[in-house]
């Protein structure tokens, strides 16, 4: 159970994944395979993101996907023939962790048809949505954030201050550009320092315009006042209708929007070296991979790592 207290009901029932970029920084590797499907250890980062919706109370994902990328929604159906076959061949912890993707929960997917970004990729998840949901949670499957957990808090604050909640991490002054920034403000009757109100927020600004080193991480728990926002935007950033365009146009109009400052880690699946460091994080902790690879590393940085090429006259 996290600080936040995993028993109390989620603001949200719908986890939204927008899974429909083209994965250009990760060619030729995603020529053929969409980016998150490749795996962190041995499962897809896809897969972790759902486990997290679902841990913090999501019963729905909705994986918005372009065309062509089915792939990504296939790793959530059961495929009985390979469970049989593995059942019979007694493999029982490979069955365990090929029934995961499958058991966690519902999973709907909406085709985003063209790439204009991802404020418009969000807004196709409007269309699967119950009358009754007030809120989504939308998780970029490019974002580990670990420890797990941040959604809860988010939770815990939509239900005292209302509004939309997202999580922000403190990045170094000279990566601003790569995010969506917040100007933020003391809460005056604030019980956590880390939680902030949000005056507005700009998509990649020049390092001079940012103000401030928050960055959205890739959570977000947003009312369902964002659809109609999004309609009501224009391209931004990039020439795309942008999440953190509406976000600053609710603001702009009263609505509340607070940030949960996240201060574990967060690896970024959406290059390869970020990929790279999440997958060896993630070995390490493991009990399988863990102690072979800690050796092997440890030998591959010391001094007298010195490969030859054997030679032959
Ligand atoms: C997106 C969002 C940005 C956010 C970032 C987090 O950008 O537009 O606001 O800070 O994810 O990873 P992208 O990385 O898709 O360009």
């Amino acid at each position: 159970m996290t600080e936040a207290g995993a028993n109390l009901s989620p603001c949200f029932r719908t986890a939204v994944v927008p899974a429909a970029g083209m994965g250009t920084r990760f060619l030729p590797a995603t020529k053929t395979v969409p980016k998150e499907l490749l795996p962190v250890v041995d499962t897809p980062g896809i897969e972790l993101v759902a486990g997290e919706a679902a841990d913090s109370g999501a019963e729905r994902l909705v994986i918005v996907t372009s065309p062509g990328k089915d792939g990504v929604v296939a790793h959530f159906v059961e495929d009985l023939v390979l469970e049989s076959k593995l059942e019979a061949k007694g493999k029982f912890k490979l069955l365990e962790k090929v029934r995961k993707a499958p058991g966690l929960l519902e999973v709907d997917s909406v085709v985003q048809e063209e790439p204009l970004g991802l404020g418009h990729a969000v807004l196709q998840a409007e269309r699967v949505l119950d009358d009754d949901e007030t809120a989504i949670a939308v998780l970029l499957p490019d974002d580990l954030v670990l420890p797990r957990g941040v959604l809860d808090v988010m939770s815990r604050v939509r239900r005292k201050r209302g509004g939309s909640v997202l999580c922000a991490i403190d990045v170094p002054k000279d990566q601003v550009s790569a995010y969506g920034v917040f100007e933020v403000e003391e809460v005056p009757d604030a019980v956590n320092p880390n939680v902030l109100k949000v005056l507005s927020m700009v998509e990649k600004p020049a390092v001079e315009d940012a103000p401030s080193t928050f960055a959205a991480a890739g959570r977000y728990l947003l009312d369902r006042a964002i659809f109609d926002a999004i309609r009501r935007i224009e391209p931004g950033s990039g020439g795309e209708l942008q999440l953190t365009d509406a976000i600053a146009l609710l603001i702009s109009e009263g609505h509340p929007v607070h940030v949960v400052v996240h201060r574990g880690s967060r690896h970024d699946l959406g290059n390869p070296g970020g990929y790279l460091r999440a997958a060896v994080d993630f070995a390490l902790d493991s009990d399988e991979y863990g102690p072979s690879l800690r050796e092997w590393l440890t030998e591959r940085l010391g001094d007298s790592w010195a490969p030859q090429l054997t030679t032959y006259e």
